[in-house]
């Protein structure tokens, strides 16, 4: 059956009107008088439903008008311009075969249901206004990031998921294991035996693509990878899922401004995409989420984002602890109240923070000539905090290896990340982008939770 989208109604309507099409939908409501009755229909392929009207000509007329939101109708008629009425024209339809009923409990009535409870629905919130618009344009942004890699010819590279190393240094993996938690077989000293386990190793989820990532930029020279990560991570915020997807470049030959750059081109690029392809959707978060949406992103795509070292935005914050529940001093990682209170309050734009003390980053990144920071970079942004976190990489072998035997990492463990140091090492730097903390920034929308189809998070992993 060859059906027609809403979406290519409304892209195209002149093709189409006073002609016979067929759409296939779900019933956003439905009323009905003794001879006729109105639809609202959605076929998912736009953010507008469709409205059809149905006559008591039709053989089901009393069918059709005992049906419940949420049933799935196959709709044929004519479509006829409606310029008195809100949408710009409607179905007049001459047959509506029902597909698939709705029992009356649906969960998602004709009113406006809180996110809280659509949370507990994930897989029926789809079917909302919000959540169409939310993951369209976390689709968008997806497609976006590829088109801005692969339009400056770098090479999609798939990492793997399950890893035996730590790229973070962090210890919030989750373990892979095949191991008989109940008998767990034990080495002499008492700490358990993976050799009997299925890699013949110890392996977890990953929390990064990066170092596998970074092999391949030793050879492509420009790489990205862009899958899920995962971080056992004890924190139930709005900001951090244990399960969400990362977007990592790595270039070789680069620094840490020419890292800088490249995430700024890109950010750029995902807000100018968006905004272009997706104009009912910003314009419904810009109206009913986050007033102020779209002016702040239009200026971000032409403005240049703030560049400040970590040590200047400490002296500033300093000044300000009063306001903080945490206070800052130089030392301390910079918890959200100080990223947001910098790129809000301060810069109000985008803020790159640069040269972190190497205490509070990890074992990768390139010592300064200071020999106390790191050429680290997070990417913040005002609503949200750090959306991005990167580096230019430790090159060199000897540094290296003194700094993973500092922090006490396993040589053996990273043979494969110490051999490019060996074989041909340049000076390089990537970052990871939280690909939902880009969905969050780009939507308005408050809570990781919402922009992620089934969430996992701490004390849920339901569906
Ligand atoms: O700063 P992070 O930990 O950096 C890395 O993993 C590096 N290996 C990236 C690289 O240089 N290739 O994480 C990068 C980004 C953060 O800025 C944040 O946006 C996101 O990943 N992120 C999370 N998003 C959701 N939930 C969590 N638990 C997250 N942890 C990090």
């Amino acid at each position: 059956m060859k059906l027609t989208t809403v979406k290519e109604l409304y892209k195209n309507p002149e093709q189409f009107l006073d002609k016979e099409i067929t759409i296939g939908g779900w019933i956003r409501s439905i009323r009905d008088s003794k001879t006729f009755g109105f639809i609202v229909v959605n076929d998912g392929s736009y953010f507008q439903p469709l409205q059809v009207v149905y006559h008591d000509s039709m053989e089901n007329f009393a069918d059709i008008s005992k049906q419940n939101v949420g049933a799935a109708l196959v709709v044929t008629g004519t479509l006829v311009a409606t310029p008195q009425a809100k949408q710009p024209f409607e179905i007049q339809a001459t047959e509506v075969a029902v597909e698939g009923g709705s029992a009356p409990d649906y969960p998602l009535q004709k009113k406006r249901h809180t996110l809280e409870y659509l949370r507990t629905i994930s897989h029926l919130r789809p079917r909302t206004n919000t959540f169409q618009a939310v993951f369209r344009v976390r689709s968008l942004i997806a497609y976006a990031i590829h088109q801005f890699f692969q339009e400056r010819g770098f090479v999609y590279v798939h990492t793997p998921l399950i890893t035996g190393s730590d790229c973070e240094g962090a210890g919030e993996m989750f373990r892979v294991t095949t191991l008989d938690m109940e008998n767990l077989p034990k080495n002499e000293d008492g700490t358990v035996d993976y050799s009997k386990d299925f890699f013949n190793k110890e392996t977890s989820l990953t929390v990064s693509g990066q170092l596998n990532g970074e092999t391949y930029a030793q050879a492509f020279r420009s790489i990205y990878t862009f899958g899920p990560t995962f971080r056992a991570e004890n924190s139930n915020t709005t900001r951090h899922a244990a399960e969400f997807w990362m977007i990592e470049p790595e270039i070789a030959f680069a620094d840490l401004e020419d890292n800088m750059n490249l995430a700024e081109d890109m950010l750029k690029y995902i807000i100018n995409y968006v905004l272009e392809e997706a104009p009912e959707e910003m314009n419904f978060f810009n109206s009913f989420v986050d007033k102020g949406l779209l002016e702040r992103l239009k200026l971000v795509a032409s403005s240049d984002f703030a560049r400040v070292t970590y040590t200047e935005a400490v002296e500033i914050l300093e000044k300000h602890n009063d306001k903080f529940e945490y206070k800052v001093s130089w030392g301390t990682d910079l918890q959200t109240e100080h990223e947001r209170y910098l790129t809000e309050e301060i810069y109000k734009r985008p803020v790159f923070v640069t040269d972190y003390p190497k205490e509070i980053k990890a074992f990768y990144m390139k010592m300064n000539e200071d020999n106390k920071t790191v050429a680290a970079v997070d990417c913040l942004v005002p609503g949200i905090g750090e959306i991005i976190g990167g580096s230019q990489r430790e090159d060199d072998y000897e540094k290296l290896v003194a700094r993973m035997k500092e922090l006490e990492l396993r040589e053996e463990d990273y043979q494969f990340y110490l051999d490019l140091r060996k074989y041909g090492s340049t000076r390089h730097a990537g970052f990871g982008l939280g690909f939902e903390r880009c969905v969050m920034y780009l939507t308005g929308m408050s809570n990781i939770r919402d922009v992620i189809p089934f969430p996992r998070t701490v004390n849920n992993c339901e569906l």
